[in-house]
């Protein structure tokens, strides 16, 4: 099996209609309009974001994140992958009635539960939401700046991409960067090349969250390729979402082939139907990728990872 990683998922988009079940069943809520046969309902990008809303308004207490970042980290583990990098987000655990201390530390409990039993390695990235307005996005970016913690190593931005501007949320990534923390942001998935430009320009990210549509414009696949962006693509999430009609259509292989640093993610997994091991599957299947191409894709993710270099330096020395 190719050892894998991720570096792109959100860990509330990360809970199965399962957990999300037993969770309404812990707190007594009805599920009925976002769960239907064991799937998500939604049809679109907004109705996405609402379902999501509503499943994660279930983990409510310290001990419902341990459970959900250990289960997801354990699910990830079997599918083998050795590291995972996921999006935290404190405006979710406010909406649930939890306080961001606790959030985090449950988060963390359950990322020390899953690495003691498997054996892999995680980070968190906090974020802010981008359809919050830039103050919203400040205002998550100062509470991790004054909240230090071990493992949450980056600061990012998710959300509706067609709201606001890069540039608005330049204050919010400063305050992010001047506390340490690394930088990706959501771009390049709802809207196109100009939304990865101003992403680059105003945010100064390492990495983009998918970036994908940068293939609309030859000039900035060329400034990522130079500039060695890494690029956390999602094939199946892209799919479901309709950013691309079909995997032939997707531009992974050409951004690869223009010298683009791509990795592998799967977004909100149960949300689109997808695993990690289902991304690899289909870069093989669609994509035409071998082991080695698959293997050189979790280096990428790896070289690119939010963490101390021991730490990087032990990850790759797992790849062999
Ligand atoms: N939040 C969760 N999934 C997301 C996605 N695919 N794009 C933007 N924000 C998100
Ligand atoms: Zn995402």
């Amino acid at each position: 099996m190719v050892a894998k990683a991720e570096i792109h998922c959100h860990i509330e988009g990360a809970a199965g209609p399962a957990l999300v079940r037993t969770q309404a069943e812990k707190y007594g809520a009805d599920i009925s309009v976002i769960i239907r046969d064991d799937a998500y309902v939604w049809s679109d990008f907004t109705t996405f974001l609402q379902c999501y809303d509503i499943a994660s308004r279930l983990f409510r207490s310290q001990e419902d994140y341990a459970l959900l970042a250990e289960t997801y980290l354990r699910d990830l583990a079997a599918q083998g992958a050795i590291y995972s990098e996921f999006f935290i987000s404190t405006d979710h655990a406010i909406s649930a009635g939890l306080t961001p201390e606790a959030y985090v530390d449950g988060l963390a409990e359950g990322m020390l539960r899953a690495r003691a039993a498997t054996g892999i390695e995680a980070r968190m990235i906090a974020t802010g939401l981008r359809h919050e307005g830039p103050q919203g996005v400040e205002r998550a970016a100062r509470w991790i700046a004054d909240h230090p913690h071990p493992l949450v190593t980056g600061f990012g931005m998710a959300g509706d991409e067609r709201m606001h501007e890069p540039k608005d949320f330049a204050r919010a990534f400063d305050i992010a960067r001047d506390a340490g923390l690394a930088i990706t942001v959501h771009a390049g998935e709802l809207c196109g090349a100009d939304s990865v430009r101003g992403a680059l320009d105003h945010l100064r990210p390492s990495r983009i969250g998918h970036g994908v549509r940068a293939i609309e414009d030859p000039a900035l696949v060329e400034r990522l390729a130079r500039d060695e962006i890494v690029l956390e693509v999602c094939p199946g999430s892209n799919i479901a979402l309709g950013v691309f009609a079909s995997y032939d259509a997707h531009p992974l292989p050409r951004l690869r082939d223009a010298g683009v640093r791509v990795t592998l993610s799967s977004d909100d997994p149960p949300f689109f139907h997808t695993s990690l091991a289902q991304e690899y599957e289909t870069a093989r299947r669609h994509f035409g990728m071998d082991d080695a191409a698959l293997l050189d894709m979790t280096r990428t993710s790896i070289e690119a990872a939010f963490v101390d270099e021991e730490t990087r330096d032990t990850l790759l020395a797992r790849l062999g």
